[in-house]
């Protein structure tokens, strides 16, 4: 009886072993597959009250140095990035502070017009802030407020 037991678990182990290895198999071949155009990296640690700096660290890849949406990452996604520059001139010569504090932590992301392919800092920033909420809130702020030096008059 006992040994029964004993053979049962080594095969049940046998299988959980198995079926790791083929989900981590399926998952290297799906990285293969796709054209590793985009390198992930972790976000470096900036400074929270700097929006300049965060602004470099964070989005210049995707939005360019100066927010015109040209970053050296653009040509490799599938929607451009858009135009930070523009904001207030696209919405009556007022700053839309709330929706773009909205998009920088991801908020709208998963709403019908959300896109996936701006990440979602929301999280990123609450991590780097060892989840305190306030320091987080600030990064959106000071990045915020960056965003709107950027405007076009
Ligand atoms: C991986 C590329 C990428 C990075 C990095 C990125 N964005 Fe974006 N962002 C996009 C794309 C693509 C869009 C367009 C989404 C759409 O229009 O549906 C967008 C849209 C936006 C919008 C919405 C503009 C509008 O018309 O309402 C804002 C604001 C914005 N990004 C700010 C930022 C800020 C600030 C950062 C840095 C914290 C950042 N983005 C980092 C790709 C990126």
């Amino acid at each position: 009886m006992r040994l029964r037991i004993f053979c049962l678990v080594v095969l049940v182990l046998f299988a959980v072993t198995l079926a790791f290895t083929a989900s981590l198999t399926t998952q290297t071949s799906a990285a293969q597959q796709s054209k590793p155009q985009i390198t992930h990296v972790p976000a470096v640690y900036t400074d929270p009250s700097s929006g300049s700096a965060m602004f470099h660290a964070y989005c210049a890849s995707c939005h360019g140095n100066d927010g015109k949406g040209d970053g050296p990452a653009a040509p490799a996604l599938k929607n451009l990035p858009a135009d930070l520059t523009h904001l207030a001139a696209k919405n009556s010569a007022r700053f839309p502070e709330l929706q773009v504090a909205q998009a920088i932590r991801g908020d709208w992301m998963t709403t019908a017009h959300g896109n996936k392919e701006m990440p979602v800092w929301g999280p990123v920033f609450l991590y780097l802030a060892h989840h305190d909420p306030a320091i987080a809130q600030l990064r959106v702020r000071n990045l915020t407020k960056y965003v709107e030096s950027m405007q076009k008059k």
